[in-house]
C-alpha cells in the first residue's frame, strides 16, 4: 500500500486562474513530477460543492466542469500517475459526508468564515440572514473532510484560505479516532502553497477569485497574450513612486504583483526586487509583468485550445479516474462502515 496519499481538489465553479494556478493546480503538478513511487495522488473537481454558490445554468456548469480537468491536464499533471477524477462520480463522499456529520458539533461549523463571507453576512445576529444560509453551504467543510479522509489521505496541498478547514478535518478525524478507539485515520498534513495569497487586480481587498464577476480582476489560465497586456496595464497599483518595492501594507497592488512574478519564476521576493530595480515607469514594470505571465502561460493555453476539442478523451480520463478511486473509496468505507457496527 501507498506510504503516503496526496489529495486534493478544487471547484468547477468557473475558469481556472492565477491564484488556482499558483495556490493549487501547479502545487499539484510539482508534486506529480516528484515521482515518488510509494505516493498515491488524486486530483479532480470539486463539483458537489460547486454547487453551494449561487448556481450557474446547466450548460455553464456542465463546461466549467470539462475545463476543470482540461486545465489540470494543461498544467501538465499526468493522469498516468495521478487518479484524476469528479468527486461526484464517487457516491461515498457523500456518505462519509452523512457518517462525519453526526460527529460534528455545529459550533465547530459556526467558527468557519467561508460560509458567513459567501453568504455576505454583514451581521451575524441579523437572525433572518443568517436562517437564510443554505445547510450545504454550511456543512461544506464536513464534506471536505468526507472528500480527504475517504481515501486516508496524509497530505493535502491548498491555498492558505483553505487552513482553517484542514484543522477542522484534522478535528472530525480525531473525534472518530477517539470515539472508535481506534487509530483509524491518519491526521492529514497541510502542504501549503510557497506563493502568498494572489489578489485580485481590481480591488487588493479581496483574493482573486473565480466567482468574481469582473473579469478584468483575474487572469485566467487561457488568457491570450493581449488580453494578459491589456489587464495588467489596467491593474490598480499606485503612484507612491516609480521605484518597484515590496510593501504588502502601503503598495498593495505593487505588491501583488510581486508575489505574482515571485511565484511564477519561484524566486524570493528580494530576487525580484533585484530584478526590477530597472524599471523606473509603472509602464515598463507592468510590460514586464505581462512578459513573464505570457511566456508562462503560452504553453498551457495551448493545450488548454486542444484538451477541450476532445471532450471524449476528457470523460475517458475521469471515468477511469473515478474506477480507481472507487476502489479505494469502497474499501475504507466498508471498514469505517464496520468500525460503526454496521
Ligand atoms: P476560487 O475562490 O477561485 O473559486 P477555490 O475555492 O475553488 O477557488 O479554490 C481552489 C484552490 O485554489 C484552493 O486550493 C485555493 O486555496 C486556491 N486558491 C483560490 N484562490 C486563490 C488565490 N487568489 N490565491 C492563491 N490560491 C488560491
Ligand atoms: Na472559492
Amino acid at each position: 500500500p501507498a506510504r503516503s496519499t496526496i489529495f486534493s481538489l478544487i471547484q468547477p465553479t468557473g475558469t481556472f486562474h492565477l491564484g488556482n494556478y499558483l495556490g493549487a493546480v501547479r502545487v499539484w503538478k510539482d508534486l506529480c513530477d516528484l515521482k515518488q513511487p510509494d505516493t498515491k495522488l488524486l486530483f479532480g473537481t470539486a463539483d458537489l460543492h460547486a454547487i453551494t454558490v449561487p448556481k450557474p445554468n446547466t450548460s455553464e456548469f456542465r463546461r466549467y466542469r470539462q475545463e476543470a480537468i482540461a486545465s489540470i491536464l494543461s498544467i501538465g499533471i499526468d493522469p498516468t500517475r495521478a487518479i484524476v477524477f469528479h468527486q461526484s462520480q464517487v457516491a461515498q463522499h457523500t456518505e462519509l459526508h452523512w457518517l462525519l456529520s453526526t460527529i460534528t458539533p455545529m459550533g465547530s461549523l459556526n467558527r468557519m468564515t467561508q460560509w458567513k463571507s459567501k453568504s455576505n453576512l454583514k451581521d451575524l445576529n441579523d437572525a433572518d440572514a443568517v436562517g437564510a444560509v443554505k445547510l450545504g453551504l454550511f456543512s461544506y467543510p464536513v464534506l471536505q473532510a468526507a472528500d480527504i479522509l475517504l481515501y486516508k489521505s496524509t497530505h493535502v496541498p491548498v491555498g492558505d484560505d483553505q487552513a482553517q478547514h484542514l484543522e477542522l478535518t484534522r478535528d472530525i478525524a480525531q473525534r472518530f479516532n477517539t470515539l472508535y478507539n481506534r487509530e483509524f485515520f491518519q491526521l492529514p498534513t497541510t502542504i501549503l502553497a510557497p506563493t502568498k495569497r494572489i489578489l485580485s487586480l481590481a480591488n487588493t481587498a479581496k483574493k482573486m477569485s473565480k466567482s468574481d464577476p469582473n473579469q478584468n480582476a483575474l487572469i485566467y489560465l487561457n488568457d491570450e497574450p493581449d488580453v494578459i497586456s491589456r489587464k495588467i496595464r489596467k491593474a490598480v497599483t499606485d503612484s507612491v513612486s516609480h521605484e518597484f518595492k515590496y510593501d504588502p501594507v502601503l503598495r498593495p497592488g505593487v505588491a501583488n504583483l510581486i508575489n505574482v512574478i515571485s511565484g511564477v519564476q519561484r524566486k524570493s521576493i528580494e530576487d525580484v526586487e533585484k530584478d526590477i530595480a530597472k524599471y523606473h515607469s509603472h509602464q515598463d514594470f507592468k510590460n514586464y509583468v505581462t512578459e513573464v505571465l505570457v511566456e508562462e502561460l503560452r504553453d498551457p493555453r495551448e493545450k488548454f485550445m486542444k484538451y477541450m476539442k476532445e471532450p471524449q478523451y476528457l470523460e475517458e480520463i475521469t471515468k477511469s479516474g473515478a474506477e480507481s478511486a472507487s476502489e479505494i473509496a469502497e474499501q475504507n468505507m466498508k471498514t469505517i462502515k464496520e468500525i460503526m457496527g454496521f
